[in-house]
């Protein structure tokens, strides 16, 4: 795909360069088809490229013994990753597995180093990016910590409720629940530990599982998160 002025002015790295810069922009930068399940960078490897999620999401995760991983974040359209190796000269710090198919785009690792120095605002805009997901994972940090895995089940639903949910009589309707071992993967527990959790939450009248969605209700808040 010929990538344009007009769709990389759309992705947030890219905000406050003008059309020459994106011009310039558009030559160094590959794009390529990804398969779902296909890793994009490796834990441990050296970093060669920036890449941007142009179609499709990925999922940032580490990974335990025994198959284990824990999803550090899911990112969509427009968003980037593999700076951290580039900026700081150490091995990739997580994997990115692509979560559907994708396409992603690509951003060589002389080119982008070149281009933080030539345009102050994508170094800004990787300084924001980096704040956002220093918070977040103060965040994750704060509820491992802090919350009892209750509490954490009770917090991802209510963010994710917050997120997407639609309002409606009973509750916040999230209409397609992640499933059990993507919730266990965010939070840090088993996927036995998440059904046996939301099942007592239905029992307590605090969800209510509607086919593949569920409906939050806001006793969540005040009850689940002892
Ligand atoms: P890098 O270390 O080069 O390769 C793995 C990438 O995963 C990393 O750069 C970041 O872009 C991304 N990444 C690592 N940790 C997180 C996190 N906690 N939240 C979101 N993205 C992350």
């Amino acid at each position: 795909m010929k990538l344009t002025i007009d769709y990389l002015r759309e992705v947030t790295l890219f905000q406050g360069l003008d059309d020459d810069d994106l011009a310039r922009l558009a030559l160094l930068i590959t794009d390529r088809p990804y398969n779902k399940g296909e890793v994009v960078v490796s834990a441990e490897d050296p970093g060669d490229a920036l890449y941007i999620v142009g179609d499709g999401e990925v999922k940032v995760i580490l990974s335990g013994s025994g198959g284990r991983e824990i999803i550090l974040d899911s990112l969509g359209p427009g968003a980037f990753f593999g700076e951290m190796s580039l900026v700081d000269g150490e091995p990739r710090s997580a994997t990115v597995v692509c979560t559907s198919r994708c396409r992603i785009l690509r951003l060589g690792r002389g080119e982008f180093l070149r281009s933080m120095r030539s345009y102050p605002s994508m170094a800004i805009n990787i300084m924001t990016e980096l704040c956002v997901r220093l918070r977040r994972a103060d965040e994750a940090i704060g509820n491992l910590a802090l919350l009892d895995v209750y509490g954490r089940v009770a917090r991802f639903l209510l963010e994710l409720a917050n997120d997407e949910g639609e309002e409606t009589p009973g509750g916040l309707l999230v209409h397609k629940l992640p499933t059990q071992q993507h919730i266990a993967s965010c939070i840090g527990t088993s996927r036995e530990t998440v059904s046996r959790t939301l099942k007592e939450f239905q029992n307590r009248g605090l969800v209510e599982v509607r086919g593949r969605g569920v409906v939050v209700r806001s006793a969540l808040g005040a009850q689940g998160l002892r």
